[in-house]
């Protein structure tokens, strides 16, 4: 039973991992992909006409930026941002806004 415990206690651990590990790879793909430029640190943007990320769920953000990447969704300077991203970069990202409290 201990044993069982303990593989449960484990696991739960490397999940976790695995989420900050996402979450800090979106924050330096953040700031590498130019996202910073106009959402702002911390996804608080500082320019009326960019939108604050800040306090989106990590699915909103994942599925803007797919839409704006396959085009279902369009804006000029979105779609140039997003065909830059790889799923992997659009994840972690994702991930990483959706971690801002
Ligand atoms: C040159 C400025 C600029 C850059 C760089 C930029 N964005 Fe944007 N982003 C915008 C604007 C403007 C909008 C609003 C588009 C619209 O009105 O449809 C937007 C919209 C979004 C949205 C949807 C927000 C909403 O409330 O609907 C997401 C998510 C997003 N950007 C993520 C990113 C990510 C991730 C990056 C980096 C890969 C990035 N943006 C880079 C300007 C920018």
């Amino acid at each position: 039973m201990k044993f069982v415990l303990a593989l449960c206690f484990s696991l739960a651990m490397i999940s976790a991992g695995a989420v900050q590990a996402d979450a800090a790879a979106g924050q330096s793909a953040y700031a590498a992909k130019g996202c910073i430029g106009c959402h702002g640190a911390g996804g608080v943007s500082t320019v009326a006409a960019n939108p604050t990320l800040k306090g989106q769920s990590a699915d909103f953000v994942s599925k803007n930026l797919t839409d704006f990447r396959s085009g279902t969704r369009q804006n000029p300077i979105m779609n140039a941002m997003a065909a830059g991203l790889s799923d992997a970069d659009i994840k972690n990202i994702a991930d990483y806004i959706g971690s801002l409290k």
